[in-house]
């Protein structure tokens, strides 16, 4: 069967969607950056093996990402799935996980990379949006599309409410990813 390892940020719904589908397939750890990522709590309330590699006492992003290397690398993982995982990793990390890191990104790439996409939609007057699994290369949120998913945008939306709508879209897609 093969193993996957899940790396988290913060809530982890993403992850826990993963969980939730029972899927072929064994979740060999959730590894998250902040110790108090609210998803660790839960991975643990499953039965899944759980680490932290906190950023904070990384003088660089090469020296966190090596550490995080180890971390992972311990698991052996098939597949490294980054599910809110709210780092921009190194190239000799994404280098490292090449053809096996697939991550999650809240809008229909090549549109609106990097942070704040929901308001970035809205503000650009889009009428649709969406959200994107794609194999991690170096530039950030590139590289080849998975799945993608796509809901309207309606007309008395906040950022807010069209995350809301893609969310539930990423819940679906990462999976079937
Ligand atoms: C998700 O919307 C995911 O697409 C986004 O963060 C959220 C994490 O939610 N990821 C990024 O913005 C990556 N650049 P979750 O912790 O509940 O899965």
């Amino acid at each position: 069967m093969k193993k996957i390892v899940i790396l988290i940020s913060g809530r982890g719904s993403n992850m826990q969607a993963i969980v939730e589908a029972k899927l072929p397939l064994r979740i060999a750890a959730v590894i998250g950056n902040k110790p108090d990522a609210e998803g660790l709590a839960y991975a643990q309330a499953q039965g899944i093996a759980t680490a932290v590699v906190d950023h904070r006492p990384h003088a660089t992003r090469e020296a966190f990402d090596a550490e995080l290397m180890r971390c992972i690398d311990a698991y052996a993982p098939d597949l490294v799935v980054l599910a809110g995982f709210m780092r921009i990793l190194s190239e000799g990390f994404v280098l490292h996980y090449s053809g096996r890191l697939i991550n999650i990104h809240p809008s229909l790439l090549p549109a609106f990379p990097g942070l704040a996409t929901h308001r970035r939609a809205l503000e650009a007057g889009v009428k649709i949006h969406g959200c994107t699994v794609h194999f991690v290369t170096p530039v950030v949120d590139h590289g080849p599309i998975v799945v993608q998913a796509a809901v309207p945008v309606q007309s008395d939306d906040t950022a807010q409410s069209l995350a809301a709508r893609v969310l539930q879209q990423e819940h679906q897609i990462y999976p079937q990813a």
